[in-house]
């Protein structure tokens, strides 16, 4: 993988006249959530991975961010890397800016993939948890935090027997406090993008782990429903993070997402 030199940690794999994929991740995460899909994908696509602003090893600076200006730093990584019309591919968090850069500027891609996500803001209760954490990490520290939900996004399989689980957990432990508490204050106060969910044009894959307790089946398939000729895919064996418990699947699922809907540059 290349890193590119930016304010943010940007990653690309691949041949860049290839179908371009940039992949946005979940929270409390960072872009190595996306390793099996680069490994795997990168011989058919370019593919983008960065690290969200506060997360991973992009800096948190002041800690002040909102979904909009996660927008304009992904808006910003598709100017730098000049990526035409790429493929947008984001998980949960990573889906909530994906659905409101779709929102805002649908003609800068050509597909989109929801995997483990919604389109509703957050409600009083949900808000209510978010104040919760960021007082659980003032008090308690990140670890305390951490290790409470991380847990929350994978089977009990996946947790048991899986070392990509640990992987995970040691990375998100890692975080820088400040930038955990940005991303929960900027999910908070994040917009609805229900309404636009049957306006969007371009091809659209939502995927859901069928253990996801966070953005279950039941509520995934509404939203599908609701965006016009999308393909929806229950993915076995997986809970939240079903990029990362299976894998095989979700790859195997969006290459033919893409070979049914783009062609290839090349
Ligand atoms: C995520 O995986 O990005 C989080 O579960 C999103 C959230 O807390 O709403």
């Amino acid at each position: 993988m290349n890193r590119v030199k930016s304010d943010l940690s940007i990653y690309t794999s691949g041949n860049n006249k290839n179908i371009p994929i940039i992949f946005v991740h979940g929270f409390p995460y960072d872009h190595e959530m996306w390793h099996m899909q680069v490994m795997s994908l990168s011989s058919k696509y370019f593919c983008v991975t960065y690290d969200i602003r506060g997360l991973g090893s992009s800096q948190a600076e002041d800690g002040q961010f909102t979904m909009e200006s996660f927008v304009d730093d992904l808006d910003n990584i598709l100017l730098e890397l000049n990526l035409n019309k790429p493929v947008l591919c984001g998980l949960s968090m990573g889906g909530y800016i994906s659905l409101r850069a779709v929102e805002r500027m649908e003609e800068k891609f050509s597909a989109l993939i929801l995997c483990d996500t919604k389109s509703e803001a957050d409600t009083n209760e949900a808000k209510l948890k978010r104040a919760e954490g960021v007082k659980k990490i003032n008090t308690e520290g990140l670890e305390s935090f951490v290790k409470g939900s991380v847990p929350n996004t994978f089977t009990s399989d996946s947790i048991k027997s899986s070392s990509i689980y640990q992987e995970i957990l040691n990375r998100s432990l890692r975080s820088n406090p400040l930038g955990v508490k940005g991303c929960l204050l900027a999910m908070a106060g994040r917009t609805d993008t229900t309404a636009y969910l049957s306006q969007i044009k371009i091809p659209t894959l939502v995927v859901c782990g069928e253990d996801d307790k966070l953005s279950p089946p039941a509520s995934m398939k509404e939203m599908a429903n609701k965006i016009k000729g999308s393909e929806y895919v229950l993915v076995p064996n997986a809970a939240h993070m079903s990029p990362v418990e299976n894998p095989n699947l979700v790859n195997k699922v969006i290459i033919d997402f893409i070979q049914k809907n783009l062609k290839n540059n090349l």
